[in-house]
């Protein structure tokens, strides 16, 4: 349970909040890099409650500015790209990349003001099939090398959807080992396309018992499983600092990244990124997206069509929910139904909430942090010396005598020998 003060602290990220600040801190994904093809239309976005731009100047070349033209309010997206910028289709000014006004048509040579007109900008690039924007001050840090974002194409793919909830719902849903037992039960035999198994017949049907470690990058999270072959089943997701769940797919070979990035404070973007080591066989992995998901990039099950929650699904036990069998739509229900903004100082947080307790206290004591001058926690500065080079996600069989940590020591004290 939160104070109201807690929680407003962590779900308020526009500009000039404490939440907002530590977000802007990061590198953030924004958009998919097949939203941006060469040559293709500027892409109107709101980021952490701000009304942006985004686009490819005609070198090609992406910029972020703000959506609003500072002359007169005209929405820039559907703007001109032309002469090294973006023209408002109003009176013809023209912005680079960095928010410079480079032109401006009608005002008299000798009174122009464009070097008094300096629009928002933000850095951005490409990276591992997504676009990434700095919003924060100071040095931007750099992003995690993350195989979901490093390993070759074949082996990666990423999603950017759209869900109505506060972000750090999406991120409570996703880092929560607990929920899976139950939410996402479906019966013996599915094998998820998205993750390559069947669950229960890896896990079982019991919930985990959960235990929680402190790394560099965030926060390490085994689950551990009573398997149905009389073995243990262990799952090491983790948390990465500050909006990052990174949980195992079940199988040993894959994992998928969940960020979390704030349109308001009422909705969200949810970045999926799948890392499979043998390969993303991508066409079945969009096919079941677009069976799912709708062209406003949310799910088609929905609060308006109650989750399209089909009854005699459930009786059956042909899922639990009745919400079909595409995981991400039963945690879009679990994350939107509290409301946009959960009230956390009316809730029963019990033992099996270690992890969302843990997630919560990090982020309070990385804004007092922050907000005392001092620098946010994981920041990777140098990939040499990076936190992630402890970075562990994996799902498998454990021996009876191995537990979560112990396990965890061996595999990267074993890494670090062979390095
Ligand atoms: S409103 Fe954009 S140039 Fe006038
Ligand atoms: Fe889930």
């Amino acid at each position: 349970m939160l104070s109201q003060a807690q929680n407003d602290l962590l779900t308020q990220t526009g500009p000039g909040t404490p939440g907002g600040r530590l977000l802007r801190s990061y590198w953030q994904p924004i958009a998919e890099e097949a939203e941006m093809p060469i040559g293709g239309a500027p892409l109107p976005l709101r980021i952490l409650s701000e009304d942006l731009v985004l686009f490819r100047d005609d070198e090609n070349r992406l910029g972020l500015i703000g959506l609003h033209c500072p002359h007169r309010g005209t929405d820039l997206s559907y703007g001109r790209v032309e002469n090294g910028g973006l023209r408002c289709l109003y009176h013809g000014w023209l912005f680079d990349r960095e928010g410079k006004c480079i032109d401006q048509p009608g005002e008299p040579e000798d009174k122009k003001f464009c070097h008094k007109v300096r629009h928002t900008a933000y850095p951005v690039q490409e990276h591992g099939g997504a676009i990434w924007a700095y919003m924060g001050e100071g040095e931007a840090p750099l992003i995690p090398e993350l195989l979901f974002l490093t390993a070759p194409e074949e082996n990666r793919l990423v999603f950017r959807n759209v869900q109505h909830s506060n972000w750090l719902q999406g991120l409570e849903t996703s880092t929560d080992p607990a929920h899976t037992t139950y939410l996402h039960r479906l019966p013996v035999g599915y094998v998820s396309i998205r993750s390559g198994s069947d669950v229960r017949a890896l896990r079982g049907i019991e919930p985990p018992s959960i235990d929680i470690e402190h790394t560099g990058y965030g926060t390490r999270i085994y689950a551990l499983n009573n398997a149905p072959n009389g073995r243990k089943y262990l799952r090491v997701n983790n948390y990465v600092f500050p909006n990052l769940a990174v949980p195992t797919t079940s199988t040993a070979s894959g994992y998928q990244g969940r960020w979390y990035v704030p349109i308001d404070d009422h909705r969200h973007c949810s970045f999926e990124f799948f890392y499979r080591e043998t390969g993303i066989d991508k066409e079945a992995l969009r096919k079941f997206r677009a069976e799912n998901v709708a062209s406003d990039r949310r799910h088609i099950r929905r609060a308006d069509n109650r989750y399209l929650q089909d009854r005699e699904e459930q009786k059956k036990d042909s899922s639990f929910t009745g919400m079909g069998n595409y995981f991400p739509a039963h945690d879009c229900f679990a994350m939107e139904s509290p409301g946009p903004i959960q009230d956390r100082t009316h809730e029963h947080l019990g033992s099996t909430d270690v992890v969302i307790i843990e997630v919560r206290k990090t982020l309070l004591k990385a804004i007092k942090t922050m907000e005392e001058g001092g620098e946010v926690p994981g920041l990777v500065r140098d990939y040499a010396d990076s936190p992630f080079r402890d970075f562990l996600c994996v799902g498998t069989f454990i021996e009876d005598h191995e537990d979560g940590p112990s396990y965890c020591r061996r595999v990267l004290g074993e890494r670090k020998a062979a390095e």
